[in-house]
């Protein structure tokens, strides 16, 4: 009986090599030793036209060199300051002043009761309280006004809305984004932002920060592939009452860090399948690592050493591209000491999903976006990049990609194709499109055996969480309390939208195979939860771990263009671990 079992698998290899597809290579029929030896020489790899150096594949075919990200493209330069100076006194381009509605409270002459709003008015001769009413402005959130002044110290100010009361990380983030924006078509070069009323704020440190990063994202605009754009004249902005000194210089830098790590983030999302792929998106990270290399170390595997480490389920996914995959791990070391806490984090790597043979079809299917499919890839690097600069002490971090390209051709995996991960498990490939899981299964494993402690990952991994949560909120999938809490204070502080969703084992039953240790599709209904089911087979049970289906999040479709969700509320998360 085995030895007929091995007679055929090896009248197979005959016929089949040298050019079978990467799932060939790692999935052998259990009793069969003669299997192995055969294949260990043979190299299916190096007869898939893959020829030339590594930098050579760096770039797609289909691009020919010809997209290139605009030469006269170079990231705006902003400096914020804090300044306690009075509004009057302060002299630049457009002053912005958020105000809550209950602050737009006027006495029986018609005139502000809140003191800034007061003294700025009597000041602008009376112009604030006569906007607010011809224009209807009552100080909710989104709302916004903008007087010009000729021959005044400020040549602008503006009022912009916080709703009924400001507390939230949110609602400042807002306000920097709205007086950005507002500084945009303005064309201002010095701002100030300005709050109405400060006083009764817990941390005004944090407040400036959430303000300045809203600020620097809210004038940030990714013109790097138009052939024209015009520049950003905002140089400065100054943060006015709240406070000034060492720690409030702190909070003001780290809030540019992240902001950087975040624009990073969405540069990479953006960036289309032609230009950014496998090869492109590691060169990326090797450049994060060698720019903040005090801290941060890169390692890059190529398919080989891939395939030595038995990553079947991940080289399945990239077997019918021309670009070769690139498994990504850099390491952040803090500088002084040892790390107490091990933290990884993992990012789904998908430079294009087309879905494979289970090619995307149909209305929705939304296969122009798959660029997006990097997403938490992005994720992780931006962090990584926000995290080289803070180097935050006592956490070591690993960042994982497994990144590759899902396409379709004559080494591609095929429906039914039985795969291989590196911890020995075997998956029957029921659906292509399923493939963000099976790259995730190996870079899991990879992690777990970095030792670390604590896992995320994070993936636009499933249609079926958008469905379930729309477009701006994250699935979140993990059996453990502890850090379902960590991750969700990180979220207060970023003001980035998470639920936790149900871990339900008896969907597990949907992804039983009859050939196989599991299937990698379970069906339309709890999509999200069978994908995060999947995910928890390649996890130790003593890592804690978490997944992050950010499916919806990734995208703006109201914007078009990527969000560069969940940097911050990574970074904020791995400085909680830190000490
Ligand atoms: N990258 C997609 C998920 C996705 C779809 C993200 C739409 C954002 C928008 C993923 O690889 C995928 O194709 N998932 C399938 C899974 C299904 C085959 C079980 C899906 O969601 O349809
Ligand atoms: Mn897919
Ligand atoms: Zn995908």
């Amino acid at each position: 009986m085995v030895a007929s079992v091995v007679s055929l698998a090896s009248s197979f290899i005959a016929v089949a090599s040298p050019s079978y597809s990467s799932s060939f290579v790692l999935t052998k029929l259990r009793s069969s030793p003669s299997l192995r030896l055969s294949f260990t020489v043979s190299s299916p790899f190096s007869s898939r036209g893959r020829g030339g150096s590594h930098m050579a594949h760096t770039i797609a075919r289909a691009t020919l060199g010809l997209t290139q990200i605009s030469p006269a493209f170079e990231a705006p330069e902003l400096t914020f300051a804090s300044k306690e100076i009075d509004v009057t006194e302060w002299k630049g381009d457009l002053l912005a002043v958020g105000v809550t509605e209950k602050d737009l409270a006027k006495d029986q002459n018609s005139k502000f009761e809140n003191p800034i709003l007061k003294k700025l008015d009597s000041h602008l001769g009376g112009v604030l309280a006569e906007v607010s009413t011809e224009e209807d402005f009552t100080g909710k959130s989104g709302q916004s006004t903008v007087v010009r002044l000729p021959g005044v110290g400020s040549k602008r100010v503006g009022l912009f809305g916080l709703g009924q009361t400001a507390t939230s990380t949110a609602a400042f983030k807002g306000l920097g984004e709205a007086a950005a924006v507002a500084a945009k078509s303005a064309q201002a070069s010095d701002i100030a932002i300005v709050l109405a009323s400060s006083e009764g704020l817990s941390a005004k440190a944090c407040t400036a920060s959430a303000i300045a990063s809203g600020a620097a994202l809210g004038i940030y605009e990714d013109n790097r592939y138009k052939s024209e754009s015009k520049k950003p004249a905002l140089k400065s902005v100054d943060i006015l009452g709240l406070g000034t000194g060492p720690e409030l210089e702190k909070k003001l830098k780290y809030a540019q860090d992240v902001a950087s790590g975040i624009i990073f983030g969405k540069e990479l999302v953006n960036s289309p399948a032609n230009v950014l792929t496998p090869g492109k998106l590691a060169e990326e990270a090797s450049n994060i690592a060698s720019l903040y290399s005090d801290v941060l170390s890169a390692k890059i595997l190529n398919e080989e050493q891939c395939k030595d480490l038995k990553m079947g389920s991940y080289l399945a996914v990239a077997a019918a591209s021309e670009n070769p995959p690139h498994f990504i791990h850099l390491t952040y070391k803090p500088p002084g000491g040892p790390a107490k806490l091990k933290l990884a984090l993992v990012g789904k790597g998908l430079t294009f999903d087309s879905g494979g043979y289970n090619i995307k079809t149909g209305p929705g299917c939304s296969i122009e976006l798959m660029k997006f499919d990097m997403g938490g890839s992005a994720a992780v690097l931006g962090a990584a990049k926000a995290i080289g600069q803070i180097k935050p002490s006592g956490v070591e971090v690993h960042f994982i990609v497994a990144a590759c390209e899902n396409m379709i051709s004559g080494t591609g995996m095929r429906p039914g194709d039985i795969v291989t991960a590196s911890n020995g498990k075997t998956i029957e490939v029921n659906n292509t499109d399923a493939e963000g899981r099976l790259t995730l299964a190996d870079a899991l494993v990879y992690a777990c055996n970095q030792g670390v402690d604590k896992i995320v990952d994070l993936a636009t991994l499933t249609g079926a969480c958008i469905v379930a949560l729309g477009p701006s909120i994250a699935g979140v999938f993990t059996p453990s309390d502890d850090l379902a809490k960590e991750v969700f204070a990180a979220s207060e502080i970023s003001g980035e939208k998470f639920w936790r969703m149900p871990m339900e084992e008896s969907y597990w039953e949907s992804m039983k195979s009859g050939v196989a240790d599991m299937v990698n599709t379970g069906g339309r209904q709890g999509g999200a939860i069978s994908a995060a089911l999947f995910l928890k087979q390649f996890v130790d049970e003593k890592v804690q771990w978490m997944h992050i289906d950010m499916a919806g999040p990734v995208w703006s479709d109201k914007k078009r263009t990527a969000t560069g969700f969940a940097v911050s509320t990574l970074v904020e998360w791995v400085l909680k671990n830190s000490s």
